[in-house]
């Protein structure tokens, strides 16, 4: 076996942002590289996947995920690759998904990873469309919303990580109509020219309501929100009878 690395630098949160983040707030630091224990895993991490979500994590209050602890090293979603296996199952070269990025090297139990397959998709897929972002667009679209064949669907946030997904997840399963809202001009073109969108709109430039009856004449059946507020509002003046929204 190849020697394993005595250290490894990781990210500190050591101060806790008031408003934007400041540069002060995080240090990267040098930490011991543990050979795994029994039934875990020693990964070299490649990837790390940066989600709005930490900066809620840097406050420290309550919420869905326990807050970052100061003078700890973050974590998050991250791909990496086995470099020392003690877990039946995982082996020195198979890529794992995990929870503990912004490190280079991460030692956990094997059952808190995932393996992955690099010969199906770029590992930084594994980050985004094969991963969070990607199962919660189709859990919402095709769950909780019940996409079916022929719905027109409206989606806001529609040029994000989850929006982006959920159009065209109901573009390819046979929508009547795919409509998207954004906030440049260069989203827009971005949804109708590259993602396969019927229709998009600004909304910065023109009441929501407005637009989405512009852009749906015959109503919508299903609302993927991402944003809430006045989009929400328009939405549900504008759904046909059994729509459903997906509040995301
Ligand atoms: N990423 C995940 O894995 C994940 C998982 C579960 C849930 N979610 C939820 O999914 C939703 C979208 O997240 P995302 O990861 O796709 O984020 P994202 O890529 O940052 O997209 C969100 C977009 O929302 C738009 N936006 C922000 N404020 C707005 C406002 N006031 N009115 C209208 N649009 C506004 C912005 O686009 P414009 O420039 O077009 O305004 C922004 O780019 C969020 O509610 C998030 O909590 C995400």
């Amino acid at each position: 076996m190849t020697a394993l690395p005595e250290s490894g630098r990781a990210w500190f949160l050591v101060a806790r942002p008031h408003g934007w983040p400041e540069p002060g707030d995080v240090a990267l630091r040098d930490v011991p590289v543990t050979e795994p224990g029994e039934g875990r895993i020693l990964v070299r991490n490649l990837h790390f996947s940066v989600d709005p979500y930490m900066r809620g994590r840097m406050n420290d209050v309550k919420s869905y995920v326990p807050p970052y602890q100061l003078d700890k090293p973050m974590d998050g979603a991250a791909v990496g690759e086995v470099i020392a296996s003690r877990a039946e199952g995982f082996a020195v070269g198979d890529h794992v998904v995990h929870g503990l990025g912004w490190r280079e090297y991460a030692e956990f139990p094997a059952e808190h990873g995932t393996k992955v397959d690099a010969s199906l998709a770029p590992l930084s897929a594994y980050l985004g469309v094969l991963g969070a972002t990607g199962l919660t667009a189709y859990a919402g679209l095709f769950e909780t919303a019940s996409f079916k064949e022929g719905d027109a669907v409206f989606v806001s946030g529609a040029a994000g990580a989850v929006g982006s997904e959920a159009g065209q997840l109901a573009r390819i399963k046979g929508a009547s109509r795919v409509i998207g809202s954004a906030g440049s001009d260069e989203k827009v073109r971005l949804l109708t020219e590259e993602y396969g969108f019927d229709a998009a709109f600004n909304y910065k430039k023109g009441p929501v309501r407005d637009q989405l009856k512009a852009a749906a004449p015959d109503g919508i059946d299903v609302y993927f929100d991402n944003v809430g507020g006045d989009h929400l509002e328009a939405a549900l003046s504008t759904l046909n009878p059994h729509g459903r929204v997906t509040l995301c």
